[in-house]
């Protein structure tokens, strides 16, 4: 079979330790043709590690690789300000693209980008991990089905020692990083967040403490949801633990869940216990996000985390700035992203 050639624009952290590891191992169909880094040696220590022997041509200049490499795929993970001209460039030359998170950090560039890839005729994916695993997936078949009931309340919390490791990297520059916490592994709770309430949100309030920086590092905030759900998150980058969780109560039962996938607890209100884990016979796998991208490419999956939630996310995520600004409530942008779906919960259904 013909490999996808796939171009990784940024080769950092994340590509050397999470996707480069995962597609030489459970990936055989992309082919790394070209890696672009405006910084050298972090391609030449990362061919040497993970592709030795292998044929890649590297670039400084991510524009350059994509009118000589002409790669199928790009694997775009650099600092968030950058995603949006490098991803809009690579529909250009038709390559599919899978982002790291966040997608954008506007809500203009999150709409343009989506209508971008739709024009192309190409995927676009966010590598959100949670939502790649069968946790996020289970748990969105309780809420759609109607086990949990009419959606109520959602409570997100995130606690991380983020701050003193970020402190001068460019995540705690906005023009580089967009914003802070709520941008950066806020992101992945508010993502699992409103995949499961299933609907836009449409009004915010939040206060964010940006402790001495330029960034947001703890924030409080509440939603109130097109379905009528409500919602109180705090996303904490200053504290000596870690601790993500959801909490989603609906009419008839509470959902405990970790939004990176893993651990899930669902009580209902007539069952004796509450029950634990995903059901084993439940079909969905977890899978990798550079793995369903590849299936995506070919036609043989679906994408779990399309640039529709990156226009949900950076709108919800402007609005939480815009009311921290101002100190009042603000509107979400009306506009939701074509094909966004407000999943209606069948009332009274139990499984
Ligand atoms: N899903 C996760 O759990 C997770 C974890 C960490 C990071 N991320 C995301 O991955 C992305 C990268 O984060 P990271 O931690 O790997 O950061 P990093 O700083 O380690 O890597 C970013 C790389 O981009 C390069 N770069 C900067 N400007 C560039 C440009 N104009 N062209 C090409 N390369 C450029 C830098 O030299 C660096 O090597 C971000 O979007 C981040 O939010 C996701």
């Amino acid at each position: 079979m013909k490999k996808i050639r796939l171009g990784i624009i940024g080769c950092g952290n994340i590509v050397r330790h999470f996707h480069l590891p995962e597609i030489n191992k459970n990936v055989p169909e992309f082919q790394v043709v070209a890696m672009v880094d405006t910084d050298p040696s972090r391609i030449r220590d990362l061919r040497r590690e993970l592709l030795p022997r292998k044929r890649v041509t590297a670039y400084t200049d991510y524009r350059k690789m994509l009118r000589e490499a002409r790669p199928d795929a790009v694997l775009v993970s650099t600092p968030h300000t950058l995603h949006f001209e490098q991803c809009r460039d690579a529909f250009e030359v038709g390559a599919h693209v899978l982002v790291d998170k966040p997608m954008v950090t506007s809500p203009t560039h999150a709409r343009r980008l989506v209508a971008k890839a739709r024009k192309a005729d190409c995927r676009l994916m966010i590598a959100t991990q949670g939502l790649y695993t069968n946790t996020l997936a289970y748990a969105r078949k309780l809420v759609t089905d109607g086990t949990l009931g009419p959606l109520q309340l959602v409570s997100a919390v995130l606690a991380q020692e983020w701050l003193r490791y970020m402190v001068g990297s460019w995540r705690v520059d906005p023009k580089l990083s967009g914003g802070g916490q709520l941008y950066d592994s806020g992101c992945h709770v508010l993502s699992a967040m409103l995949h499961l309430v299933g609907s836009p949100a449409r009004e915010v309030f939040c206060w964010a403490d940006n402790k001495g920086t330029r960034v947001d590092i703890n924030a409080v905030a509440t939603v109130r949801f097109a379905n009528g759900c409500l919602a109180g998150i705090t996303s904490g980058a200053n504290c000596n633990t870690m601790y993500a969780g959801l909490f989603v109560q609906g009419q008839q039962g509470l959902l405990e869940l970790d939004p990176f996938g893993g651990r899930i607890t669902l009580t209902l209100g007539e069952e004796p216990k509450p029950v634990e884990g995903v059901p084993r016979r439940f079909p969905v796998r977890t899978v990798s996000p550079v793995r369903n991208f590849a299936d995506a490419i070919l036609g043989r999956a679906e994408p779990r985390c399309d640039g529709h939630l990156g226009v949900l996310l950076a709108e919800l995520v402007a609005a939480f700035y815009a009311s921290a600004a101002s100190g009042r409530p603000a509107a979400v942008s009306p506009r939701a992203p074509r094909g966004a779906r407000t999943v209606k919960p069948k009332r009274g259904h139990h499984t």
